[in-house]
Parts: structure tokens; C-alpha cells; sequence
């Protein structure tokens, strides 16, 4: 096994449809739905920056130009606000542009999360690589993504986060087991995607942060249909864990499911109480509202 490369690359899928939020995903990108006023994708992009990697590769389709626009210049913009010396909103509008150069590239044909990564199979060539789903934003001290890269360095194995969920949640996620290692790392030998509670093996679930090994990409190759008639990323884990071994890595830190809308509301208000500029209100109006 090859291995000892550095994790130089991000890989974001971002070709849903996003159907969870109709209507608003009727044409907005479901990744550019705000929490508070920041898209989540750059709570994404954030992430990745935080943890010292520079370059994203997005997974985009159909409808998703805006995001590439998002991570853009807007110079017209930039040159009213400079004008009228609004720079408070200058800083605002260039954190985006700023933080990164984005290579995208469109999934014409989306077939499940398995086929988005293996799309990036060139971009990303042969090097270990780091895989962010969108929907679940996680707050933490350290960038989980970070935690998840000094856990590949030591260990030189692919690594899964893992978040223990409740017994109705387990069909929802992939879900892995295996042996306690070190503190908070498992030596995963058995992974199943959306099993029912009867087949899952454990409660330790799939969150969305990834880092694998370039093997996968061959895997992804000869993996068929899954779980819902799609190419789960999940099978050829499986395979990759057969032969390298696998990982999962509790993380530290609080996760949030910003594609359910339960899940994207908690994520606003969190996210909001952190805002000196909101928070005393917030907390003043949630008081008045458990008060009535
Ligand atoms: C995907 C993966 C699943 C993982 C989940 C984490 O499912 O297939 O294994 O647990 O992300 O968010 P999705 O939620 O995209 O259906």
C-alpha cells in the first residue's frame, strides 16, 4: 500500500437536487441557503481553508452555476461598494472569492454519491484526498477535517467520521463497526449503507467527511448499483477496507444535518447565538417565546 502523501485536495459534491427544499431549490443551489447570512457551502469552504488544504474540486450539475459564481469575483459590485467607502460589505462580499480557486467539475449524469466522487477520479490523480458532504455542517474547535488529517497521518489508513446515533436514525446513514484502537478511532471491518436497525451493525454512523486513499477511484470503477439504484460511495469503502484497512474517527464536536430542515434551523440558531450582533436578541425573543 502506498501512502504518505500529504492531503492537498478537497473533493465537495455538490450535484444534488436538493428536493428536501422545494421550493426554494427550485432554482438557488440548495448550497447557497443561508445559515444566518453565509452560505452553508462556505461553512464547507471554511473548513477546508481551516484545515490547511488550498485546493477544491466541486462536484456540480444542472442549476449549480451560482455556486461557481459564489467563490467568484464580482467586480462591479466591488467597485459600487469601494466607491461609497461601504467596506464592512466589501470584506463581506470578497470572504468568498478570497478564500480559495475552485476547479469544478459537472456530474452530467448523477447516479449517487459513489459516481459524484468518482467524476473527480483525473482532478484529483494519484494523492489522498478528502471528501466534504455539504449537508452536515460541524462545529468544532478544531476544523473536523483537520482532526480527520492528523488521524490519516498517524495511522496512513482511510478514515471515516463517525457520529453514534439513536436506534430510529440508523437507516438514515451509513453505518460502520469495528474494533477501538485508540481513543476515538476504530479499526472498521464491517460498513453497510442505510441498513435497517435489524442488519446495521452498530450505531456508529457515516458523517460526512471523508478522507480516502486514490485506490478508491478503481473501486468506484467496478462498483454496481446499490442501495437505491445508486453507486454508493459506501460499497466501495467496503472493498477499499478489505483490502488497506479502513477507519472511523469519532470526531469532536457538534454536528449539524443542514439538508433536513429540522436540522437547518438548529444550525441558524446556533450559528446565530455565536453572533454578538444577533444573540442578545435571539436569546431574548427564544426566552418570550418558551415563556408563552
Ligand atoms: C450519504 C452517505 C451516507 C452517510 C451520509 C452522511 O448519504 O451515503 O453513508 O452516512 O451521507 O450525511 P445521504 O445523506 O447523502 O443520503
Amino acid at each position: 500500500m502506498k501512502s504518505k502523501s500529504k492531503v492537498k485536495k478537497a473533493l465537495i459534491p455538490a450535484a444534488g437536487l436538493g428536493t428536501r427544499f422545494l421550493p426554494a431549490t427550485k432554482t438557488v443551489p440548495k448550497e447557497l441557503l443561508p445559515i444566518v447570512d453565509t452560505p452553508t457551502i462556505q461553512y464547507i469552504v471554511q473548513e477546508v481553508v481551516d484545515s490547511g488544504i488550498e485546493t477544491v474540486v466541486l462536484i456540480t450539475g444542472k442549476g449549480k452555476a451560482a455556486i461557481e459564481d459564489h467563490f467568484d469575483l464580482y467586480s462591479e459590485l466591488e467597485e459600487k461598494l469601494e466607491s461609497e467607502g461601504k467596506t464592512d460589505l466589501l470584506d463581506k462580499l470578497r470572504e468568498a472569492s478570497n478564500m480559495i480557486r475552485a476547479v469544478s467539475i459537472r456530474q452530467r449524469n448523477p447516479r449517487g454519491l459513489g459516481h459524484a466522487v468518482l467524476c473527480a477520479k483525473e482532478v484529483i490523480g494519484d494523492e489522498p484526498f478528502v471528501i466534504l458532504l455539504g449537508d452536515d455542517l460541524v462545529d468544532s474547535d478544531v476544523p473536523c477535517t483537520k482532526q480527520m488529517i492528523d488521524v490519516y497521518e498517524k495511522h496512513e489508513k482511510s478514515v471515516v467520521a463517525l457520529m453514534e446515533v439513536e436506534d430510529e436514525d440508523v437507516p438514515k446513514f451509513g453505518i460502520g463497526s469495528g474494533e477501538k484502537i485508540a481513543d476515538r478511532v476504530y479499526s472498521l471491518n464491517q460498513m453497510v449503507e442505510k441498513p435497517s436497525l435489524e442488519e446495521a451493525p452498530s450505531n456508529l454512523a457515516f458523517v460526512g467527511r471523508y478522507i480516502l486513499n486514490p485506490e478508491i477511484f478503481e473501486i468506484l470503477e467496478k462498483t454496481d448499483p446499490g442501495k437505491g439504484g445508486e453507486i454508493q460511495l459506501t460499497d466501495a469503502m467496503a472493498q477499499l477496507m478489505k483490502t488497506q484497512g479502513f477507519l472511523g474517527y469519532k470526531f469532536e464536536g457538534q454536528r449539524y444535518d443542514a439538508g433536513d430542515k429540522f436540522g437547518f434551523i438548529q444550525a441558524n440558531i446556533a450559528y446565530a447565538m455565536k453572533r454578538p450582533d444577533i444573540a442578545p436578541r435571539l436569546k431574548e425573543y427564544m426566552k418570550m417565546l418558551v415563556a408563552s
